[in-house]
């Protein structure tokens, strides 16, 4: 049984739902929200807009004014206790009178942690781990990035229910839903670059843009970053467009000829030089890692057949796997299929994948994955979030 009350439950999943609204805006601060309560009622609520704007905690308690006199606090990441471009949390609740603090996870990030102990020296009661779970996992991008200086990875594939991701001819527009790319717009919104193999770049000229339910322009577009050796692609592709926003790095090997080096530049473009696997191909975690290293939180892998096999099977590097499977047959033995590449040769050296989500995107199935290596939380177990049975019953239920 819970030790907290379904309307302790309710004023933290309120705090959550506020703070998802910073959702694509707050990097590299992670989202928080803030319900302040007086004699089991709401009196204020915030959420944090983004980086040098007020902190989740003292937005609100600016909304309450001395109001906050005695009030109870629930906030989804531990209140910080450091001077950064806003003051520390801790002194602003003490301050305010706030008799209690329940706060989800605490702040792993050493600059900004402490909080808590600073609120009960003072006297302030705090109480930590509601709906700690959600927590994590809305956060779950800082917390790898704070912890391991890494980029939390996703990769999205999208096949038909025979594992197909074109026909024979190479016709690959559109096998997943209008609700699946949707799905995927909010995806892109949410992290700070997409990444893609350079076949998918020359074959399908996407912009690599964030178009999250149909707005087309968002302020903060994520980086755009395509794995292209040799430095082949044709410069009128829509990545080179610097109408765009958002920078382009192209990532090449040493190899990469000087003067389409610098012809990339002069187009306003970075060049990354990634040293090469046994393969041949560039060695996707020195990728990963150089995007850490330059404050990249957060990528999203838009993965052709080969990319996902690097991603997956060679250099594992995924975090999270979204897969959507469109109910239709394309068939052919040359038609293409999600993981290319060599292959494993025997069973006994494939790792199991964790499910975590077995839902639908309008009329096709979306199933999440967890491969091993991945960056988890660290709670003792998650448990599958649905089951075959809701496959045929439920809608969609996003855990995101
Ligand atoms: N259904 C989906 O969800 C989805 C998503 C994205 C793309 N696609 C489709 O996938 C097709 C393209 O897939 P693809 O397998 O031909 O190519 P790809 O995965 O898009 O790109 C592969 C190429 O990227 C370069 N590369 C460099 N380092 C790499 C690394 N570590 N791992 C992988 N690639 C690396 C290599 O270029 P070099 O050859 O120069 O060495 C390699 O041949 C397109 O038709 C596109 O429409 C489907």
């Amino acid at each position: 049984m819970s030790r907290y009350t379904p309307k302790q439950i309710g004023f933290m999943k309120e705090a959550l739902r506020l703070a998802r609204q910073g959702w694509g805006i707050v990097s590299p601060n992670p989202m928080v929200g803030a319900v302040l309560t007086k004699r089991g009622q709401i009196i204020a609520k915030a959420w944090h807009t983004g980086p040098g704007r007020p902190h989740a905690e003292a937005a609100v308690l600016n909304e309450a004014g001395r109001a906050a006199k005695g009030s109870e606090l629930f906030v989804n990441l531990e209140p910080c206790n450091h001077y950064g471009r806003t003051g520390p949390c801790s002194e602003a609740i003490v301050e305010a009178g706030v008799s209690k603090v329940y706060y989800s996870v605490l702040d792993p990030n050493p600059v900004a942690a402490g909080g808590a102990a600073a609120l009960e020296s003072a006297g302030v009661e705090v109480d930590e781990g509601l709906l700690a779970e959600r927590a994590w996992e809305l956060n779950q991008f800082f917390f790898k990035w704070v912890t391991t200086g890494l980029p939390f990875v996703i990769l999205k594939t999208a096949a038909s229910l025979d594992g197909k991701i074109a026909t024979v001819t190479g016709d690959s527009r559109w096998i997943s839903s209008k609700s699946a790319r949707n799905f995927v717009h909010d995806i892109r919104a949410g992290v700070d670059a997409i990444l893609v193999g350079r076949n998918t770049a020359f074959k399908d000229d996407p912009e690599l843009s964030a178009r999250p339910w149909g707005c087309r322009k968002m302020h903060n577009q994520p980086w755009r970053v395509v794995l292209d050796p040799y430095l082949r692609l044709d410069r009128t592709l829509k990545i080179f467009n610097p109408e765009l926003g958002g920078p382009t790095v192209i990532c090449c090997s040493e190899q990469a000829d000087k003067s389409s080096k610098e012809a990339v530049r002069r187009l306003g473009h970075t060049v990354w030089e990634i040293p090469k696997v046994n393969s041949g191909l560039l060695s996707l975690p020195s990728v990963i890692a150089k995007l850490g290293a330059n404050g990249i939180q957060s990528t999203l892998i838009e993965c052709g057949a080969t990319l996902a096999s690097s991603a997956l099977i060679e250099d594992p590097v995924g975090d999270l796997v979204h897969i959507f499977l469109a109910p239709k047959f394309i068939g052919g033995q040359e038609a293409p299929t999600m993981i290319g590449g060599p292959g494993l040769p025997k069973l006994d050296e494939i790792k199991n994948l964790e499910i975590i989500k077995i839902g639908r995107k309008g009329p096709d199935i979306h199933v999440m994955v967890r491969p091993s290596g991945a960056f988890r939380p660290p709670f003792s177990s998650r448990p599958i979030e649905s089951t075959g049975k809701d496959l045929v019953d439920s809608g969609e239920r996003d855990i995101k």
